[in-house]
């Protein structure tokens, strides 16, 4: 096996004793494979984020909620949210209880409500009237409410969850109303929370954004937790040599708040932190294979099997992932060039890479997609009838085991019904 372009996976020994090419041959491309070892130093990463002695980090499922990645998840002593009954679901199967699930609502059903209080999963609602509803579904329970600090963050508008332009939230405005309802159905105000948008590499937003919330926090006398929300960025750039968040001077920041929270709110409540791309990005790739090199007309094209159905985040977000080459024969790549690597859904916007600068690529080679762990396999589909990819995962001791089968043609014609009987 040829490296021709490695720098990032092996710098950071992503393949351990592996070999990529023969993974792309025995499990099929393309085939997510992940890291334990990088994985496990994400989860303890930002278990240190602070000192503040009553911290817990929830992992955010919807980054990646494949089943044996939660199992490692909860090994290494993180809890969780949950967005949807499925999550819960997914959570309890990898050994999380009841306790340790944070159910963030937003315009969800009162079926979907009752389903957390049948499980005994704490929820948050982010409405006065969905305040209402859990009210009436659970009269005298417990509840937590997401808040609008007013302050957004993120790398793309899609994904900036708070502020004036946003559906999530409660309004602090409200908070008068919100007593009353509290009162009306004699709920309990347990916990409060907020999230402010997704992957932010300074956190200058965050930090500020968590002084809106004790403000919050002050207005309610029995708060047990405060939940700070996730957002913590990763570099997708780092064959560019960008920088990674530094966590030591945000947890510096966010200690000083913390403690000074505590002294005057009379009580150690518990903070929360709710990461979903910190924890899984980096510890997962995904390979696929060139099956097509041609020029049209003054473009470069390198056509492979990562189509937009498999890593949907450059066509929904303009998202930059680092790409890196390994090819099983002898050819050798003479020169670097400009490409586009495109993938194989027939719409022109299904585009993984723009003009990229690569060593020159042949049919046949292994591409490896980096940074994929996060919003990469839970947002994939079915579009074109593709089968979603399989997940492999390369353990501690360098052994590799499927963690998810691809699927198959039966998967995609399961749930149909025939007009003809
Ligand atoms: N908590 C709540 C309430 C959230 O809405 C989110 C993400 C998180 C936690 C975790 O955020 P993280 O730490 O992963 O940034 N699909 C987009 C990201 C959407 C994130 C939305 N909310 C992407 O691929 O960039």
């Amino acid at each position: 096996m040829q490296k021709v372009y490695t720098k990032v996976t092996d710098s950071l020994n992503y393949f351990q004793n592996v070999d990529p090419t023969k993974l792309a041959e025995e499990y099929g491309t393309p085939l997510y494979v992940y890291n334990e070892k990088i994985l496990r130093q994400r989860c303890r990463d930002l278990k240190g984020l602070v000192k503040y002695p009553k911290f817990v980090v929830d992992y955010s499922a919807k980054a990646n909620s494949n089943l044996a990645f939660l199992e490692i998840v909860k090994s290494e002593g993180l809890e969780v949210d949950a967005m949807s009954p499925g999550e819960i679901y997914l959570e309890r199967m990898a050994g999380f209880e009841p306790k340790e699930i944070f159910y963030i609502c937003n315009n969800v059903s009162k079926e979907e409500m009752q389903y957390a209080i049948d499980a005994g999963v704490i929820a948050s609602v982010d409405s006065l009237s969905q305040l209402e509803q859990y009210g009436e579904l659970n009269k005298g329970g417990e509840v937590a409410i997401r808040f609008n600090p007013g302050v957004g963050a993120g790398h793309h508008e899609k994904v900036i969850t708070a502020g004036k332009k946003t559906k999530f939230g409660v309004d602090p405005e409200f908070i008068p109303q919100v007593k009353e309802i509290l009162a009306k159905y004699n709920l309990k105000l347990i916990g409060i929370n907020q999230h402010i948008g997704s992957l932010f590499m300074e956190g200058e937003a965050f930090v500020k954004s968590i002084d809106s919330l004790l403000n919050i926090a002050k207005q309610f006398d029995d708060l047990q937790f405060i939940d700070m929300g996730g957002g913590f960025g990763i570099p997708y750039k780092k064959e560019e040599g960008q920088a990674a968040l530094d966590l030591e001077d945000l947890g510096k920041h966010i200690d000083e708040a913390l403690l000074k929270f505590a002294e005057e709110y009379g009580k150690q409540v518990t903070f929360r932190i709710e990461p979903g791309r910190y924890i899984s990005a980096e510890c997962s790739t995904i390979l696929g294979t060139v099956h097509t090199v041609k020029n049209n007309h003054d473009k470069k094209f390198v056509g492979c099997d990562i189509g937009f159905n498999v890593l949907q985040r450059p066509i929904m977000y303009d998202s930059y992932h680092g790409i890196e080459v390994f090819r099983k024969s002898e050819v050798e790549s003479k020169k670097t060039e400009t490409v586009t690597v495109v993938g194989n859904i027939c719409e022109s916007g299904d585009i993984l890479a723009k003009d990229r600068v690569l060593p020159e690529i042949f049919e046949g080679d292994t591409l490896c997609v980096l940074d994929a762990g996060a919003y990469g396999h839970v947002m994939s589909s079915n579009y074109n009838s593709r089968l979603r990819p399989a997940e492999v995962l390369i353990r501690e001791n360098g052994d590799v085991v499927l963690i998810r089968e691809r699927d198959t043609l039966e998967d995609i014609s399961r749930h149909q019904i025939s007009l003809k009987k």
